[in-house]
């Protein structure tokens, strides 16, 4: 009997290679519920209905009255099981005038960015070192993309509330606020850290760590 397992690594190799890039999906749907993870079991093809493809409520305006004057309505495989393993979702986004979609970014997504209603300015800003800051003044029927994992934010610089519906190129793309994460994390980052980190006094950072 001949011994093949020397070709083991060379197997392991090739299927790490396969994952290393967007996984296909190998059948025409993976429906599952409620996580969107895309980890867990398919539900049943037998089970799966068009409501299971199926979200309602895009048309409805996102409540703004919160500090930051935005609110996104997110259409992830969380909300829409049936997004389940297909790498897209989409989402709604209010601004109210003069509000802001604070810095953030996507960490497993590429948005595409479509103005539906107003006139805002968006930006997104390169890695190290250049930091480079790529803004625009957007108004109705323009579209912009903020490539993944990129540092990017809106701002309302009109006076008529800003809707847009953005695609992005994950079905659960994460999102990181950057100030939430800096400041409001939990166990908070030592202000030693964000002293230095910010070259900010402590009082200040101790007033940023309140603020999230
Ligand atoms: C919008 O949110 C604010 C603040 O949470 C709340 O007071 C208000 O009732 C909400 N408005 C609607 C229409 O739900």
């Amino acid at each position: 009997m001949t011994n093949f397992s020397f070709l083991l690594p060379v197997l392991a190799l090739s299927i790490s290679l396969v994952f290393a890039v967007d996984a296909s999906t190998l059948q025409d749907f993976c429906v599952t519920n409620p996580i969107g993870q895309g980890n867990s079991e398919c539900k049943d093809p037998k089970l799966v209905g068009a409501n299971d493809f199926f979200f309602s409520g895009i048309h409805i305006a996102g409540n703004t009255t919160n500090p930051s004057g935005s609110k996104v309505t997110p259409v992830f495989a969380s909300q829409l099981p049936g997004l389940n393993t297909l790498g897209i979702s989409i989402a709604r986004i209010d601004i109210a005038p003069w509000g802001i979609n604070p810095p953030h970014t996507h960490p497993r997504a590429t948005e595409i960015f479509t103005v539906l209603e107003g006139t805002l300015e968006v930006g997104f800003i390169t890695s190290n070192p250049d930091n480079r800051h790529f803004t625009k003044v957007l108004q109705k029927g323009d579209v912009f993309v903020f490539p993944i994992g990129l540092i990017h934010y809106q701002r309302n610089i009109g006076y008529d509330n800003v809707v847009a519906l953005v695609a992005l190129s994950s079905q659960n793309p994460g999102v990181i606020t950057i100030g939430n994460a800096v400041f409001g994390a939990t166990p908070e980052i030592s202000s030693d850290v964000l002293t230095k980190a910010f070259q900010l006094d402590k009082n200040t950072i101790n007033y940023l760590q309140s603020k999230f």
